[in-house]
């Protein structure tokens, strides 16, 4: 099934001109990178630099062809894809990651950064990062490097000021056991799909809303069919650029250091625009799309939820040290 959306896609790439199928004649090795995003979204301005790192110092071997906006499936999809390698990159969240290495569970904890700047700390040090980008070797693929994908808040189709205003709400998460479990925690009825399903989903009434970053009501227009954001910012959820295994095992020494070197860039690009990107996105919400951006006590959102990071702890000995490393780093912005 995956090749044949491959292929199905490749098509439609042909055929729209996306692809520059040409090339894939030219003899060059021709690497596919999937995403979620559109292309004004700070990932895709980060891939394109990726693209032309390579490109610059491989570019007589290697094609980069980036695909957004779930062209190649949404991120499970493509994960799958990427596992098999029949592409060679994607980016997707953490939490489509805890299938594969239940470490990455830790980043769905509600409340587990304190800080922005203890975010940033411990995903930009790449040598700590790395044990925990191994940690899917098994299931074929590694992490090259991590995107900035802001902070996560509620938003619905009505205001939401307390946890007490979520009860009932049927609210998209992520598909993952922890994020379902977030949700709940909050009063929520957690409805897990994939992202490209979300602006369907609540313009039909399936669900009431979600949650995110900002940009999901600009880049995914959900600010169309959800009025109402909520800043309860109950999660940092970090963005990976995943890898095929075999294909980053078949590299010489010097190129792996190259697309090493590419997604490390990517991710220094992704960075720059993120808080210019948040900051238009909410202009945009407010007066293109009427959107209401509400300030809660965040700390009432932070009691109801107040069990669930131990609870996490007792039910998964595996996200243990890399908590303990997270807090250690919190502590230093408290
Ligand atoms: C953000 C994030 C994506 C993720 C999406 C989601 O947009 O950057 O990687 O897929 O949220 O909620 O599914």
């Amino acid at each position: 099934i995956g090749a044949l959306v491959l292929s199905a896609s490749l098509l439609v790439g042909c055929l729209t001109g996306l692809t520059g199928c040409a090339s894939i004649k030219s003899g060059k090795r021709i690497i596919r990178i999937s995403h979620a995003q559109s292309e004004t979204h700070p990932e895709h301005l980060g891939l394109l630099k990726f693209k032309e790192y390579i490109e610059e110092n491989l570019g007589d071997k290697y094609e980069v062809q980036i695909y957004p906006n779930e062209l190649l499936g949404g991120a499970q999809k493509a994960i799958e894809l990427t596992q098999t390698g029949a592409i060679d990159f994607v980016v997707a969240g953490t939490a489509n990651l805890e299938n594969f290495a239940d470490v990455y569970e830790v980043f769905s904890m509600p409340y587990l950064f304190t800080s922005e700047e203890a975010y940033h700390e411990v995903m930009n040090d790449v040598d700590y990062m790395q044990q925990v980008y191994e940690s899917t070797n098994a299931a074929g693929f590694r992490v090259l490097t991590w995107y900035n994908a802001g902070t996560r808040s509620f938003y619905a189709k009505k205001p939401i000021y307390t946890p007490d205003d979520l009860k009932g709400l049927k609210m998209r998460v992520q598909q993952s056991p922890a994020s379902v479990n977030m949700a709940n925690a909050f009063g929520a009825a957690a409805s897990p799909m994939s992202f490209g399903e979300v602006y369907t989903a609540i313009q039909q009434g399936v669900i009431d809303g979600a949650e995110n970053n900002e940009l999901a009501l600009t880049n995914n227009k959900h600010g169309e069919v959800a009025k109402y954001y909520s800043y309860n910012k109950h999660q940092m959820v970090p963005d990976m650029l995943i890898g095929n295994l075999k294909f980053l095992e078949g590299l010489s020494d010097e190129e792996y250091q190259v697309f090493l070197d590419a997604a490390l860039i990517s991710t220094q690009e992704e960075m720059l625009y993120w808080d210019e990107q948040v900051e238009a996105a909410k202009q945009i919400a407010i007066n293109d799309m009427g959107v209401e951006f509400i300030e809660v006590d965040v700390g009432v959102f932070q009691d109801k939820v107040s069990e669930v990071q131990q609870e996490m702890l007792d039910d998964n000995p595996n996200i243990r040290e890399l908590y303990d490393h997270i807090q250690e780093i919190n502590k230093k912005y408290a």
